[in-house]
């Protein structure tokens, strides 16, 4: 299955059977080759890169209190939904788009064409002003 993402067409790969990722938790999983951390929040799957940017942490292995994921290593923070650091949100992740069909999850090769989500804003709509 393919879609139009940022550098044209993105792919779905199935990664995991959607139990295995219970709500609440999250894991990291490769998508094409590529380390995606993948959260279930609410029964919503979210997909963000894994690496950490501030000093390569895996934010698939950190600890997931509704939307926001801490990362292991120094505990920044990241909202899973949008890509970015609640307190802090110059420091952005990546996000891929997710599918759920037949109870597998499947994440896009390809970034969101849209990038980051700025706090207070909606997934896919316009960002706030800033604050
Ligand atoms: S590597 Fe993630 S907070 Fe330092």
């Amino acid at each position: 299955m393919a879609s139009e993402g940022r550098s044209g067409v993105s792919r779905f790969h199935p990664v995991v059977r959607a139990d295995e990722i219970p709500p609440g938790t999250g894991k990291t999983v490769l998508v094409d080759g590529r380390k995606v951390a993948l959260f279930n929040v609410g029964g919503r799957f979210h997909a963000i890169d894994d690496r950490c940017p501030h000093a390569g942490g895996s934010l698939g292995e950190g600890i997931l209190d509704g939307c926001v994921v801490t990362c292991p290593y120094h505990f920044w923070q990241f909202d899973v939904r949008r890509g970015c650091a609640p307190e802090f949100p110059e420091a952005t992740v990546v996000r891929y788009e997710v599918r759920l069909e037949n109870g597998l999850v499947s994440v896009s090769d390809s970034p969101v064409a849209d990038g980051v989500v700025k706090p207070g804003a909606a997934p896919g709509g316009k960002a706030s002003p800033p604050r």
